[in-house]
């Protein structure tokens, strides 16, 4: 199968790091075949997630509409206190079961590696019942990137080898789910067919 990735920018500054990681990784993956989109929330701003409203835009459109293209994401974000950007979680709140079955990797941009951002991360995909891989790649501006550049080889062997993970991994749970999607064998898939 040829892997549709999504990548998630969740950063309003100009010249993210979190963002250009993210750039980067989505190039990265294409050498191991996947089909790539960045969706960045800089650019197709939504709406606060409202559950009275039923809310329809241009932007909720194009977002629903690129999270149901996607077999795979990658969420990228600056550290803020600790967790995630309010641009990510709230991207995060409109949206439940179409994460499921779907492999997730991580990136964060901060300067003390960023795992509680991540594990917060981790927590509102496993909520939705996405899969997640098992490590998350911190970038921090100055030390790893400049001028949305890499220069650190370290970076650069990490985010190659999340884009190989993602393609890799990610083809074979999303196939394992569409399959289990059909069949009528006791899996969690069964909850999501229609
Ligand atoms: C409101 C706010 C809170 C932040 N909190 C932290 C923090 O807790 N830990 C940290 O290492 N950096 C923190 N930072 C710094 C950003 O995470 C850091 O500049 C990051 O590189 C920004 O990512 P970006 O370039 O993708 O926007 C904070 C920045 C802001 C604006």
């Amino acid at each position: 199968m040829t892997i549709k990735l999504l990548g998630v920018a969740s950063s309003l500054r100009e010249n993210s790091s979190s963002t250009a990681a993210l750039t980067i990784t989505l190039d990265l993956s294409k050498k191991y075949g996947a089909q790539t989109r960045l969706l960045n929330l800089k650019q197709t701003k939504l709406p606060l997630y409202d559950p009275n409203e039923s809310q329809t835009s241009t932007e909720l459109q194009k977002v629903e509409e690129d999270v149901e293209w996607a077999d795979a994401i990658i969420l990228a974000t600056p550290d803020y206190h600790g967790s995630m950007s309010g641009v990510m979680k709230n991207f995060l709140d409109y949206f439940w079961s179409e994460f499921a079955g779907k492999t997730f990797g991580y990136i964060c941009a901060s300067h003390e590696k960023g795992l509680t951002v991540m594990d917060h991360m981790r927590t509102s995909v496993r909520q939705c019942y996405g899969w997640s891989l098992p490590y998350g790649i911190s970038v921090s501006d100055g030390s790893d990137l400049k001028d949305g550049k890499i220069i650190s080889q370290r970076l650069k062997s990490r985010l190659e080898m999340l884009a190989r993970d993602l393609v890799v991994y990610g083809s074979l749970l999303r196939q394992q789910f569409v399959t289990d999607l059909d069949s009528d064998l006791p899996t969690f898939a069964a909850h999501y067919r229609k």
